[in-house]
Parts: structure tokens; sequence; C-alpha cells
């Protein structure tokens, strides 16, 4: 081979650029001292035991040897399933459902590279777990860092992970109880992580890792489609829900008359729509707001006319939202609302 074959650099500039495991250095430098205990790798501190090391041992003596399944050994998976099951409450389907791995990182590295197109961003808080960036990296992804301070006993600020989101996040990694810090969620925490957009809330919905949800039609039938079941609905509970058009106050002050002929035209379309609901179901369909598997199916359902809400309903929800501490003074009817701009 000339020289120039030879020179040339056979590492891929992706991986060339992935720093050193500093982990695995302290562990190499470690196992050369007899008197130095590491704490850097996360095992256990026995051996693995006896009943397992036997039956390896039984099975590679008895020529238990050959391929399984690509998904792993079914036994095993019905195994993990079942466990899961029962210590931590989510049912999968071992057939279709779990696959075996050689630990966390190549389950990871597996979902990270069956997800991300090169360019796409994972946004991970830190620190962490010492391969989350290289193998975003390896799967040709950005990883998008978001960092917890020891101030603050390495907690995670919500907002900061949303404020990393952007168009390009595909995927969030999230490592409670916190590998190195030990930080966790608190239950409160987790509880109100609000999910805002509500395609997600859909999704979550339909993967059961949301137990209930607030959706608007279409999709609410396409959940109960999909065997949901419908805990409160506001076309027989209209006091529990109302569609909310807002302006601010200077809006409304200083455009009356704009104001009062956009509800005017909200409620013309409201009146046809209401007349003749099936002329215009088409219509929903043309603009992709109907899922497919709905379409053609899709009753477009009444509209409720133009109101303001009474004044026991205005304290009612007053009162509601004081109770969840979400509002502390007193905010009058008489000021607030004003019918006169109604059609
Ligand atoms: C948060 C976290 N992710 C991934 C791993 C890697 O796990 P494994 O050794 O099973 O690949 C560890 C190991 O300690 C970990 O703590």
């Amino acid at each position: 081979m000339s020289d120039s074959k030879l020179s040339r650099n056979w590492v891929a500039d992706h991986i060339a650029r992935l720093p050193r495991s500093g982990i695995r250095d302290f562990f190499e430098l470690v196992n050369t001292m007899d008197d130095v205990i590491s704490l850097g790798i996360g095992e256990p501190d026995f051996a693995t035991p006896w009943h397992i090391r036997e039956a390896t041992i039984y099975a590679i003596q008895k020529g238990f040897t050959s391929y399984t399944s690509n998904l792993g050994y079914m036994p095993l998976r019905r195994s993990v399933c079942r466990y899961v099951a029962e210590r931590f409450g989510p049912s999968y389907d071992p057939a279709t459902e779990c696959i075996i791995t050689v630990g966390v990182s190549e389950g990871l590295d597996l979902a990270l590279r069956a997800i991300l197109n090169p360019g796409d961003e994972v946004v991970y808080h830190e620190p962490c777990y010492v391969s989350y960036a290289p193998s975003i990296a390896m799967a040709h992804a950005i990883p998008v860092a978001v960092v917890t301070k020891e101030e603050t006993q390495f907690a995670l600020d919500p907002a900061a992970m949303e404020a990393a989101i952007t168009p390009k996040t595909k995927v969030m990694l999230l490592n409670f109880p916190n590998n190195p810090t030990g930080a966790g969620l608190t239950a409160d925490q987790i509880k109100t992580i609000a999910v805002p957009k509500i395609p997600d809330r859909m999704a979550l919905l339909a993967s059961g890792e949301l137990k209930a949800g607030v959706l608007p039609d279409p999709l609410a039938s396409l959940a109960v489609g999909q065997g949901a079941v419908i805990v409160a609905d506001d076309s027989t509970h209209p006091e529990f829900g109302f569609s909310v058009i807002s302006f601010r106050k200077a809006v409304i002050d200083a455009n009356p008359e704009a104001i009062k002929g956009f509800l005017a035209a909200i409620e013309e379309a409201t009146a046809l729509l209401n007349a003749d609901a099936a002329k215009y179901a088409n219509l929903l369909s043309d603009q992709k707001l109907v899922p497919p598997p709905l379409i053609g199916k899709f009753q477009v359902p009444p509209f409720p006319i133009a109101g303001v809400p009474t004044e026991a309903e205005w304290n009612d929800a007053l009162a509601w939202a004081k109770g969840k501490g979400m509002l502390t003074v007193d905010v009058s009817y008489a000021d607030s609302v004003n019918a006169t701009l109604l059609p």
C-alpha cells in the first residue's frame, strides 16, 4: 500500500469527535491500585447469586448455545414483562413489546438509532450518565444538555427543559433517580407537568402514559373509538366547559365595532353549521381536521351560541381558581363581564 493510503484517517468524523469516557479512565486507574475501592462503576457489591450462575453453567453444559430470536429468549421476555407488570404496573406484550438487550446502554443505543434522523435534537439534563451525549452523537443527532446545579440539589427545572425544546427535538431523556447526582422528581412535580399540545396529549393517552385527558372533538371521538371512556363531556354538561374567544382589553377598547363584527360572523357560521351539519362535514376533512380513521364517520357536534357567563358561573370559576391557589384577589363580575359586544 502507498503511504497516502496508509496515512488516511479511517475513523469517522463523528466518532473521532467523541470524548474519552472519564469514568472508564478512572476505572482503569483504580484497577492498578490494591488498597482502593472503586465506587465509580454502578454495579452490585455481590457476585451474581449462585442459582443464576448454576443455571447458566447448566445451560452451557446442555449445549444451549445457539441463536435465539432477535428479540431475545421468549421465556425470559415473558418473565421480564410479568415482573414489570407486578412491580411497576404497566403491562407489555412479550411477543411484540419487549426486547432483551445486554444492559441499558444497548437498549438506549437501539432506541436512539431507531428513532433519530441526522440533525434531530435530544434534550437531556446534565450531569447525567456518561454515555448519553456519545450515544446521541453516534446516531448523527444533536445532544442538547440542560444544566442542573448543586445549589438547587440538581433539581430539574421543567421550564428549562421546555425552553430547550425546538421544532427539531425528537427525544427527551429523563433519568430519575439521577446518576450521578441522585436527584429525583417529587410526586408533586410529576403531577404538575402539563401536556399543553393536544396531539401530544392524544398520543400519550393512546400509549397508556396518560390515564385521563381533556380533548376536543374530533380527537375525543377518535379516543373513544380506540377504547377511551368519556368521564364528562361538555355537550351533556355545558357547565363544565366553554369555548372561549379572548381579546386584550386595550384591543376591545380600540376596536369595539370590529370585534362586534367578528363575533357576529362567528355567530352566523355557528347558525349555518347547526342548521345543516352534514353539509359541512367534508369541510373539516378537507382542512385535515378529521383523523383518517374517522373520515366519513365523524358527526359534527352542535356548536354553542355566543354568550357571557352568568354571575353564578363567574363566581364558581373564581372560587375554583382561588381554591387551586391560581388567584388571590376578588375580580368583580360587573367590572369584567360586558355583554354589549355580543351579536
Ligand atoms: C442512568 C444510567 N443509564 C445507563 C446506564 C448503563 O447501564 P448498563 O451498564 O446496563 O448498560 C447506567 C449504569 O449505571 C445508568 O446509571
